[in-house]
């Protein structure tokens, strides 16, 4: 996976463990439970040949299930910060929902520590794997597959956001987490850190989770969620699908190492096309590619009120509403903020010293500087290190605790 990601601030959940299994399955209905030994027989014990993923919970497997149907089954690793409760989210929250741009959720498995989620499998991989996976795919992502790939997503989380009652803030729109089926219609996976929104509530305080590079900034520093924090993390993802870049790039000159900023730059000086991807040598209907590029600009402004709807956003897509140009404003970016203040250390100082409260609210334009704090755990040096290894801790509502982690 080209992007890291980190799930992150997860209290440990082992206490949850002790629980009564009765009392977890009290909340799930309508749900297929399988056995451990069926699982184990259909992986041939969780064999490693029929591995096909890992992520920060656990390992996934394939395996054809006594109905005849493929698999991806998720194994939660005992040790894994998701906890039970994540795991039970995922399952009340898939389980009730069904939309062809969503991955469908088979059933599940709890037995004694053992958390697995068993769900259709996916033929293509994800877009982190094929698109973005560096060369190692024959998918053939032309301008048209792109195209329907974007769509597909903007669709299935407008359902979430606008359809399902209460709405459905993901959390964690990311290349990843967009699995392909074999005509690489595109399918959001991984509810488990999705929120439900009761609908009188405008944003929830919350424990910040996601994935650095696709954070919207309110989220990452106030810890505010609310449906606009998705509509930014599909920004991000719009813009890598129509460049074929990943958004954090640390390898490429320091003006072109964040996607947004770039995006941006290209913009003012109205040269978008620029940043369509190369490999589809020029056979790309450039209007269109450069207004999914504004979109990705629209859905990343820095201000959630600005960023639009994700069913306006299919609409703009679709070419069913225009895109008032004169409007976009810059994209808030946390790397940017974090680069900021690593680059601030001074002479080179290296994050592994603790950073005071004070150092951290000059620079860091937060809105709530009293309670702000960022400190730094790691002797790592690298400035890609700590931007990409960043996690985050929303504690009480106000407090936000910033710590460094080593690869
Ligand atoms: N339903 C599925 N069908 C096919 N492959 C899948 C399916 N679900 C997951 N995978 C594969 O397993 C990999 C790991 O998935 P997982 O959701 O555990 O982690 P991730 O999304 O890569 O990372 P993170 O833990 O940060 O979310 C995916 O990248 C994908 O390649
Ligand atoms: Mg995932």
């Amino acid at each position: 996976m080209s992007c890291l990601s980190f799930i992150l601030g997860r209290k440990d959940s082992s206490r949850k463990l002790g629980f009564e299994v009765d009392d977890e399955l009290s909340g799930i209905h309508d749900v297929k439970l399988y056995t451990y030994r069926e699982l184990k027989l259909v992986t041939e014990d969780f064999d490693i040949a029929n591995k096909i993923g890992e992520g920060g919970f656990g390992s996934v497997y394939k395996g054809r299930l006594k109905d005849g149907n493929l698999a991806a089954i998720k194994v939660l690793s005992a040790e894994s910060r998701q906890g039970v409760k994540e795991f039970l989210t995922e399952i009340d929250v898939i389980s009730k929902i069904e939309h062809e741009n969503l991955v469908k959720l088979y059933g599940c498995c709890i037995e004694g520590d053992q958390r697995i989620l068993v769900y259709n499998y996916l033929e293509n991989n994800s877009l982190a794997q094929t698109l973005l996976g560096g060369g190692f795919s024959n998918i053939q992502f032309n301008w048209r597959t792109r195209r329907g790939i974007c769509i597909g997503i903007a669709c299935g989380l407008a359902f979430l956001h606008e359809d399902v009652r209460p709405h459905i803030i993901h959390r964690d729109i990311k290349a990843s987490n967009i699995l392909l089926d074999k005509d690489l219609m595109p399918k959001i996976s991984d509810f488990g850190l999705a929120k439900l929104i009761p609908a009188n509530v405008t944003h929830v305080s919350t424990r910040v989770a996601g994935t650095i590079g696709y954070l919207a900034p309110e989220y990452a520093i106030r810890g505010q969620l609310t449906r606009k924090a998705d509509v930014y993390s599909f920004g991000v993802l719009l813009v890598e699908i129509v460049s074929g870049r990943c958004n954090t790039n640390t390898l490429l000159p320091i003006e072109e190492q964040y996607l947004l900023e770039r995006t941006w730059n290209l913009y003012e000086r109205r040269e978008l096309v620029g940043l369509v991807d190369t490999a589809l040598n020029g056979d790309f209907d450039a209007e269109e590619a450069c207004r999914f590029l504004k979109i990705g600009l629209l859905c990343t402004q820095d201000t959630p009120k600005l960023r639009p709807s994700m069913s306006t956003v299919v609409k703009m897509l679709k070419g069913q509403k225009e895109i008032d140009d004169t409007k976009i404003t810059k994209p808030g970016l946390i790397s940017d903020f974090m680069d900021l203040k690593i680059r601030s250390q001074p002479n080179g100082k290296k994050p592994s010293e603790k950073t005071t409260a004070s150092s951290y609210n000059e620079s860091s334009g937060s809105d709530n500087p009293d309670n702000s704090n960022l400190s730094s755990e790691t002797s790592a040096a690298a400035t890609s290190t700590f931007i990409t290894n960043l996690s985050f801790e929303t504690m009480p509502p106000g407090t936000t605790t910033f710590s460094f982690k080593t690869i």
